[in-house]
Parts: C-alpha cells; sequence; structure tokens
C-alpha cells in the first residue's frame, strides 16, 4: 500500500475524480460526462462546460470517496489538472482541489493533462522501463514525445494546424455522423473499404516528424462538397474508412521513423483516438514486425479520466513536488513546463 491521492480533472467536458494508491492501483475512477450536453451543439460549448463541472464536481469528488472507501483524513494528497485546457473549466477542478488540499490539511499537486494521459500506460504497465517513446493524440493534441525518464519529455513532433481527434470529430460532423466524431467514424469505417477514396497524407519534409491534418480533412469536406453538387449519393462507410486510414496511415509511419530515430523499442499510445481500435492494431504490427513492444492503455483510459492524473501526481508525490494553493490554470501549459 503507498500513498492515496485523490485526483480531479476537469479540463473539458469530463467531470472526473479518482482514489489511486501508490500510483497504479485504482480504487475509484468516477467519470461523468457531458457529451450528452454538447452533442446539440455538434462540440465542445466552453460556458457549458464550466457550469455543468460546477454542478458535478462535489458530487464525483464525494462518490469517488465513497467508492473508495475513504475519507478525507485517509487522503495523503491532492493532485489536479490545471493545464493544458478550457480556463474556466481547469478553474473548476483547480477551486475544488485546493479547498480539499486545504481542509485536510494535505499537499496539492498540480499535474499537467498530457502527462496524465502518458501516465494512463503506467495504469496499465507498471513496470514500463525508460526510455520510452509516447504518441499522444486526443481533440486537442498530436505529439510525438520521446521520455528519457519521469517528468523527462522531449517533443520529438508535433500537428502545426489541426490535432488528430480534431479531424475525426470535424468530418463526423460534416458527415452528420454526430459528436465525438472519432468513434462514430471508427464504427463506420468498419463497415467501408479502406481503399475506395484516395485522400492524401501530408508527410511535409525529408525526415519531418511533424503532422498536419487540416489538408486532409478539407479534401473530405470538397470530396463531399463536389459529389452533393452532382447529386452523387455517398458511401460515408467508404468514406468513414478511407479517412480513418490516411490519418493512421501517417500517424503509424510518423511513430516507427521516430522510434527509430531515438532509438527507443518500447511505443505508448496516449490520448483519446488511442481508443481507436484499428490505429492500435496498425502500429501493433508495424511495431511488431521492428521486434518492439507496442503498449497502450484501455479505452476508458485512453479518453479523459482522473485516475491518470492519480498515476502522473504519484511520482511528483515521491519527488515533494508539490503546488503552492495560488496554483492557477495555465490552457496553454506546455509539456515538461512548470507554471507555479
Ligand atoms: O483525450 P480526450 O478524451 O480529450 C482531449 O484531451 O482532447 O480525446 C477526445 C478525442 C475526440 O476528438 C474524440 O473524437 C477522439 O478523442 N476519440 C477517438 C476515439 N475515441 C475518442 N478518435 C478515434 N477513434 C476513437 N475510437
Ligand atoms: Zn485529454
Amino acid at each position: 500500500m503507498g500513498e492515496k491521492i485523490l485526483a480531479i480533472e476537469t479540463s473539458c467536458d469530463e467531470t472526473s475524480a479518482a482514489v489511486v494508491d501508490g500510483g497504479t492501483r485504482i480504487l475509484s475512477n468516477i467519470i461523468s460526462s457531458q457529451i450528452d450536453v454538447h452533442r446539440k451543439f455538434g462540440g465542445v460549448v466552453p460556458e457549458v462546460a464550466s457550469r455543468k463541472h460546477l454542478e458535478l464536481i462535489n458530487h464525483v469528488i464525494l462518490e469517488a470517496l465513497q467508492e473508495a472507501g475513504l475519507g478525507f483524513k485517509d487522503l495523503d494528497a491532492v493532485a489536479v489538472t490545471y493545464g493544458p485546457g478550457l480556463v474556466g473549466a481547469l478553474l473548476v477542478g483547480l477551486s475544488a482541489g485546493k479547498a480539499c488540499a486545504y481542509a485536510a490539511g494535505i499537499p496539492l499537486i498540480g499535474v499537467n493533462h498530457l502527462e496524465g494521459h502518458i501516465y494512463a500506460n503506467l495504469l496499465a504497465e507498471p513496470d514500463l522501463t525508460f526510455p520510452l517513446l509516447c504518441l499522444v493524440v486526443s481533440g486537442g493534441h498530436t505529439d510525438l514525445v520521446y521520455i528519457s525518464g519521469h517528468g523527462n519529455y522531449r517533443v520529438a513532433g508535433r500537428t502545426r494546424d489541426d490535432a488528430a481527434g480534431e479531424a475525426f470529430d470535424k468530418v463526423a460532423r460534416t458527415v452528420g455522423l454526430g459528436y465525438p466524431g472519432g468513434p462514430l467514424i471508427e464504427k463506420k469505417a468498419r463497415e467501408g473499404n479502406s481503399e475506395a477514396i484516395e485522400f492524401p497524407r501530408a508527410y511535409l519534409e525529408e525526415g519531418s516528424l511533424d503532422f498536419s491534418f487540416s489538408g486532409l480533412k478539407s479534401a473530405v469536406i470538397n470530396y463531399l462538397h463536389r459529389a452533393r453538387q452532382r447529386g452523387e449519393t455517398v458511401n460515408i462507410a467508404d468514406l468513414s474508412a478511407s479517412f480513418q486510414k490516411a490519418v493512421v496511415d501517417v500517424l503509424v509511419d510518423k511513430t516507427l521513423a521516430a522510434a527509430h530515430k531515438y532509438q527507443v523499442s518500447t511505443i505508448m499510445l496516449a490520448g483519446g483516438v488511442a481508443a481507436n481500435g484499428f490505429l492500435r492494431t496498425e502500429l501493433e504490427n508495424g511495431a511488431g514486425q521492428e521486434g518492439w513492444r507496442l503498449v497502450y492503455p484501455p479505452p476508458v483510459l485512453c479518453t479523459d479520466n482522473a485516475a491518470m492524473i492519480g498515476c502522473a501526481a504519484h511520482y511528483k508525490y515521491i519527488e515533494g513536488k508539490f503546488a503552492p494553493l495560488t496554483l492557477n490554470a495555465v490552457p496553454n501549459l506546455k509539456l515538461g513546463e512548470q507554471c507555479f
């Protein structure tokens, strides 16, 4: 048994609280999704998200403690996401976290949301050894991160425009599949032919590990508009499969190229798009051919959740890296950056 951390995550549209014991034992992980609230707007509305977090946060925290069978007096620290994310959404979790830490007289730990996504892999595989390479693919980020030790990150490549998840969401909205787009496109793609439509793949300059998905997104939208103007019906399953393959091809090729460059033999997947089964399979095949290992968390730990924040906080706890109660939200917080 290790230290018990109450973790809080409210950076976007999930209100989540968890209790994590010793970094990897999840005692509870309550996730209250606001997807149904935002669906009618076709995406997350920041103001609505903040208000919803306010309504939910106390209940979610109490439920996390109850499920863990613990009270505030049993906790050793409170961890909270302080960026990156929507400022109004972050502030709700941050205020709640500070109040809990102050009232219980225990330390506060500030966690970077992306770091949480990366550490979700340690919840699934606690024995991972460095160096590691992680492809972080979410609604806001597409980063290739080289990790030489706890908290030591080097961003080897990142998207220059849209994040992969954002492209999934925008394409799904344009074809009328709904929100959030990733799981809906993945489902539709299972019935389609991924070779049916030739969409562009942006590899950028020779040797670049950066990504670009806005050209692909525009190509899909233009394809749809042209077909509609000609009065043709579009096979949405084929379109979904072809789009998904165009995204995944580039993600896989660049991840394998980064593993070669940094001589890393364990690759991790993180973030909401890491829940995508086609990406997992393709990357697993590619890594397997090189004799490398691919690790990824179960889907529920890929999308936003507080257990991943509790896991990342564990390594800060053992190093005594605590945050002051003046900790503020940092909407553009970078990986490896400490803003307090
Ligand atoms: O990590 P996350 O929950 O929130 C952010 O930090 O952004 O990621 C959400 C993103 C959304 O864009 C969603 O469409 C995408 O992850 N996503 C998926 C899948 N599940 C979620 N994308 C592709 N395939 C999926 N199965
Ligand atoms: Zn996230």
